[in-house]
């Protein structure tokens, strides 16, 4: 059966891709930690749409997780026709202040689960000569950020991971795109125990799923969410780099956080 796996759908942009891909008509996987909101969104997925969702509970930092979740999917006979690696969190602080742990568990979540499924659920669809893979990066992979240094920089490995990983795969029917979401209504900050900028502009998860959908069709390697993110992101572009990681610096420096909206990436 043709399904479409999700991770981090329990929540945020992960349960308003799963919602829109079922009032689409699409079979869905969904993939997070919390069985109790997977059980239920299942449930009612199945029921309004008239499609097929199940769930998979499972810690995607644990070291054999993707590699489990690949021959789950075998053993259920589904075929991943598009993959969303959207599960992922964040931190800030000073990086030395910071949890080394919980550092590392965010390399673990962001990158290395993200890499492996990639890798997992790609080689079926080359196979197929179909398929497609969205990752979910950020704004905030496009610069340096510090004060969020080490989840910035897990997103620039995706937007870099998914750019090239397009490139490879056009030719083989598969389309591979990085979503770049600036701030987000959803439980990110809480989750990533962040304050959450003062922004005046941020979306709805649901806008997101729009333009990555949007962008997906268009065969784009990556898209930025929203026309204000789209224009700070890329201006920021034209000014060099270390003058963008002093602005940003300034603007999120602990304690500083509410004096201003100069840090609008995430
Ligand atoms: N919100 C924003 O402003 C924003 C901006 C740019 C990019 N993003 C990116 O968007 C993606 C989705 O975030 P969101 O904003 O929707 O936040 P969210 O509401 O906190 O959703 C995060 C999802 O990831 C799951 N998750 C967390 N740790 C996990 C783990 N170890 N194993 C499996 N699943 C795990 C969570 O479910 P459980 O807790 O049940 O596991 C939840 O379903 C992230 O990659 C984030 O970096 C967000």
């Amino acid at each position: 059966m043709k399904t479409t796996l999700i991770t981090g759908a329990s929540s945020g942009i992960g349960e308003a891709f799963a919602r829109r891909l079922a009032r689409d008509g699409e079979n869905v996987l969904l993939v997070a930690r919390t069985e109790s909101k997977l059980e239920i969104l299942c449930s009612e997925l199945g029921r309004a749409s008239n499609i097929n969702a199940q769930y998979v509970a499972l810690d995607l930092t644990e070291t054999d997780a993707p590699s489990k979740l690949f021959e789950e999917t075998k053993a259920r006979g589904l075929e991943v026709e598009m993959l969303i690696n959207n599960a992922g969190f964040g931190s800030m602080g000073d990086f030395l202040q910071l949890d080394l742990e919980r550092e590392l568990q965010m390399v673990d979540l962001n990158i290395k689960a993200l890499v492996a499924l990639t890798y997992l659920f790609l080689g079926p669809m080359r196979e197929r000569g179909r398929g497609s893979i969205i990752n979910v990066a950020s704004t905030a992979g496009f610069q340096p950020v510090p004060y969020m240094t080490t989840y910035a920089a897990t997103k620039a490995f995706v937007l870099s991971f998914s750019d090239a990983l397009w490139e490879e795969n056009r030719a083989h029917g598969v389309s591979v795109m990085a979503l770049c979401p600036g701030v987000t209504d959803t439980n990110f900050f809480a989750a990533s125990e962040m304050e959450r900028p003062p922004m005046r502009v941020s979306q709805t998860p649901e806008q997101v799923v729009d333009t990555a959908l949007k962008g997906l069709k268009r065969g784009r390697g990556h898209i930025i969410s929203g026309w204000t993110n789209y224009i700070l992101t890329e201006s920021e572009r034209l000014v060099p780099r270390s003058l963008v990681a002093r602005v940003v610096g300034k603007a999120l420096r602990p304690g500083k956080t509410g004096d201003n909206d100069d840090g609008e990436n995430l």
